[in-house]
């Protein structure tokens, strides 16, 4: 069967990641729009670039879960996508083979004059770090106020989907939250999310419950269909 995998800051957290809304708005101690949009890159570069080098560092010092193990495995028996919001590396270091990440790759950085010009990058990024046209390098990822270039691939990822699982997210950003609306009519849909935003109904099934463990049960209904 052919799989939509959406995943978001919840599937990380059993890694040790912590989530964005599950802390009152600060991420990491930090006012969100102040480390993730384009106008806090432009008032303090020096904190943003900083914020996102402590990311970085604290990645590569985390590994894949049980749930991150578990929707590779998928791929056994399946064809499967993940489409994820995280910026982390966790579902590749887990052994998933096909990751759209929507919001951007924390390993990676590109340049401030050409968004198509990016570059694998595990260590810090400083003031002074320049593209090949000299100009600086930023984070890639796609901040508050930015397009989302890999949407539309990700709709059609879902509206091509036999079966649609969501896990670990506040289904509050769009156009993320809103790629639900392209499941097929009679694609079944699960959801996953100690803190469910959704109920569950005749389209979807929720398990209000972790990743780790909600997973287990959508695979366990999947591969008894
Ligand atoms: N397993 C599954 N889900 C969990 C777990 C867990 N162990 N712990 C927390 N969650 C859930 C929370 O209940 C919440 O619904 O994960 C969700 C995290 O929501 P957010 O923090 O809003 O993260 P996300 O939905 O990924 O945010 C979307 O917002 O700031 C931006 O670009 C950023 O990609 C991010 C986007």
């Amino acid at each position: 069967m052919n799989i939509a995998v959406l995943t978001g800051a919840g599937v990380s957290a059993e890694s040790g990641l912590k989530t964005f809304r599950d802390s009152n708005g600060l991420w990491e101690g930090h006012d969100v729009m102040s480390v993730a949009s384009p106008q806090g890159f432009a008032n303090n570069p020096v904190l943003v670039l900083d914020f996102y080098n402590q990311r970085r560092k604290q990645l590569l010092e985390v590994e894949p879960n049980t749930a991150h193990k578990a929707l590779a495995q998928l791929e056994k028996n399946h064809e499967v996508t993940i489409i994820t919001q995280n910026v982390d590396d966790l579902h590749e270091r887990a052994g998933s083979t096909n990751v759209v990440h929507l919001h951007g790759e924390l390993l990676k950085v590109r340049s401030t004059f050409d968004e198509d010009l990016v570059l694998d990058w595990k260590t810090d990024l400083n003031l002074g770090d320049f593209c090949e046209h000299n100009h600086q390098l930023r984070p890639h990822i796609v901040w508050f106020g930015e397009a989302v270039p890999l949407i539309e691939i990700a709709a059609k990822i879902v509206e091509q989907a036999d079966i649609v699982v969501i896990v670990g997210t506040s289904m509050q950003v769009y156009p993320a939250a809103g790629l639900i609306q392209h499941a097929r009519e009679e694609a079944p849909c699960y959801f996953v999310d100690p803190n469910p935003s959704i109920h569950s109904n005749s389209k979807i099934k929720v398990f209000a419950e972790k990743a780790s463990t909600g997973v287990l049960k959508v695979i366990d209904e999947i591969e008894k269909m």
